[in-house]
């Protein structure tokens, strides 16, 4: 049976958040910010997760390895503000297994 993992999410407010995330829902990263309701409604996720918009920019805080980015999300990590070395696009990082403990700040929403 699939196991929720634990993710830990800095908001834009500075709060830190620990949640659990299920492996089995074919969600992202984005998708779990959302359904926490961790940011106002309608400042993440935008494009719906195609990664058009940035608005689901985070930066990660560890060392937990992630696939690497597809040329669609470094396409978009090109044109962003507030981009740094550690910034990926929640909407491509899919919950699984292979992320539990990943802690990640969100980006400002501009
Ligand atoms: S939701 Fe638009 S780029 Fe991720």
């Amino acid at each position: 049976m699939a196991q929720d993992i634990t993710v830990k999410i800095t908001d834009r407010e500075g709060i830190t958040h620990e949640v659990q995330a299920p492996t089995d829902m074919n969600m992202n990263i984005m998708e779990l910010v959302r359904a926490y309701e961790l940011v106002p409604e309608g400042t993440i996720g935008i494009c719906g997760g195609m990664a058009m918009c940035a608005s689901c920019q985070c930066y990660v805080l560890n060392d937990v390895s992630l696939p690497e980015k597809n040329p669609d999300e470094e396409a978009m990590l090109w044109e962003a503000f507030n981009v740094k070395e550690n910034s990926r696009l929640g909407c491509q990082i899919h919950i699984t297994e292979d992320i539990d403990g990943l802690e990640i700040e969100l980006a400002p929403f501009e």
